[in-house]
């Protein structure tokens, strides 16, 4: 087993979570880590910890030679990149909870720690307090990984909760920024954005996939309609917002973020308030089911504590997958069974949709449930439109090969002269 190694912390950030951790290091001696300095940016607020701790210029962090690993706990991803790359070049280790920084540049940072032989970790990116990174670093195989699919954001799911106890939205927004679950801008919550950065950060260790969050589908909460909620409880349903990743029979990787009906026998169905849950399904394994405290001063906390723990022993990301001759890739190449609510008739292209299950037509709101190739979603006008709110069924993803197999299908019974509804 490798040595201990006593730690001497720059912290930056002494936000909901950077307090925390001051706190949690101060009951935690056996972690022989000590908070030498903290860097933040409103010395006027008044805070609980001694005023000598305190500086607003970064270099006294990044300029001492006692400093041994930098705590990164700021909101603002531009500043933290500063931070992160000048404490790299430095040789100093670092640790993270900036999902954006690392979405945002990931494979820079990867080089640049490979280049100055330091730790970057950021267990507390995703999903708070499950420690799904280094799982996947560390235990999946990357041949044997069917998907990954969950609830990563705790803010939206925190809302959603709250919607179907009666509170407006608004009410329920001010309550997760009260409660310190959302992003200081929270249109990175309910915009998917945060639940896309995760998932970014999810597909490089899952699969090795490096790729920006805009690659993928997304749409996050705030176009869902009253009708929407209304549709899913006559029919015994929850919207979550989920994030998937799932390997096809090609050997592709679908990714996307969005709105989806879940039943009440998935287990996403029962994940309730800032809770975060996740299921990793493998070949060998089957489904797994992780669920946990995904936003929050402690439960965010805990995830540093532990990396930093982690770095104590020296340990670092080896994103083996990555680095493996055979290559993932992402794909647009598949289809989704959707409903899309819309105002008016003509906001949507019903010739868009392969195929059109259900349809709905009241004064107030409309729908369609249909089948959709992926890049054609992502294509569609209408899909840009803040008025039209699309919601993934719960089996939602089709691969290609079985949706030929069912047009086939369709098209001989219909020359054998059966008649489908
Ligand atoms: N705003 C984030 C969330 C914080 O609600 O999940 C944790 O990453």
């Amino acid at each position: 087993m490798s040595e201990h190694q006593p730690l001497t912390i720059g912290l930056f950030g002494f936000g909901v979570v950077g307090e925390g951790i001051f706190h949690v290091l101060r009951q935690t001696p056996s972690l022989h880590a000590t908070i030498k300095k903290i860097c933040i940016k409103h010395p006027e607020k008044k805070r609980d910890a001694p005023a000598d701790l305190f500086t607003t210029d970064y270099e006294e962090l990044l300029n001492d030679p006692q400093i041994n690993l930098i705590v990164e706990l700021i909101d603002d991803a531009e500043e933290a990149y500063k931070i992160v790359t000048t404490a790299f070049t430095r040789g100093k280790s670092v640790i993270s909870a900036n999902k954006k920084l690392i979405a945002e540049h990931l494979p820079e940072l990867i080089r640049l720690q490979e280049e100055h032989n330091v730790s970057f970790l950021y267990e507390a990116a995703v999903c708070g307090s499950i420690p799904v990174i280094r799982n996947l670093e560390e235990y999946f195989d990357n041949d044997l990984l069917q998907s990954i699919s969950g609830i990563v954001n705790g803010s939206t799911n925190y809302i959603l909760t709250r919607l179907n106890e009666g509170l407006t939205y608004t009410e329920a927004l001010l309550e997760a920024q009260q409660k310190g679950f959302a992003e200081s801008n929270p249109s990175l919550d309910v915009e998917g954005f945060d639940a896309a950065n995760k998932l970014t950060i999810l597909l490089a260790h899952a699969y090795g996939i490096v790729t920006e969050p805009g690659h993928f589908l997304r749409q996050g909460i705030t176009r869902l309609h009253a009708k929407d909620a209304a549709y899913a409880s006559e029919k015994g349903l929850r919207i979550k917002l989920v994030a998937q990743a799932r390997k096809l029979a090609d050997g592709k990787v679908a990714a996307f973020v969005l709105p989806q009906f879940v039943r009440p026998d998935s287990q996403l169905f029962h994940v309730a308030n800032e809770y975060n849950g996740v299921t990793i399904e493998s070949k060998l394994a089957d489904k797994q089911f992780f669920s946990g405290k995904g936003a929050g001063r402690y439960p965010t906390s805990s995830a540093v504590i532990s990396d930093i723990s982690a770095f104590s022993y020296r340990y670092q990301y080896e994103y083996k997958k990555l680095k493996r001759p055979e290559k993932n890739a992402l794909t647009h190449n598949f289809y989704l069974d959707v409903f899309v609510s819309f105002s008016a008739w003509t906001d949507v292209n019903k010739w868009d949709f392969e195929e059109v299950t259900e349809y709905h037509s009241t004064a107030e709101r409309q729908y369609i449930r249909g089948v959709i190739h992926a890049d054609k979603l992502r294509s569609a006008s209408w899909f840009a439109d803040r008025s039209v709110s699309v919601i993934l069924q719960p089996e939602a993803l089709i691969e290609k090969e079985s949706r030929v197999a069912q047009s086939i299908k369709k098209v001989s019974l219909q020359l054998a002269g059966v008649t489908l509804s």
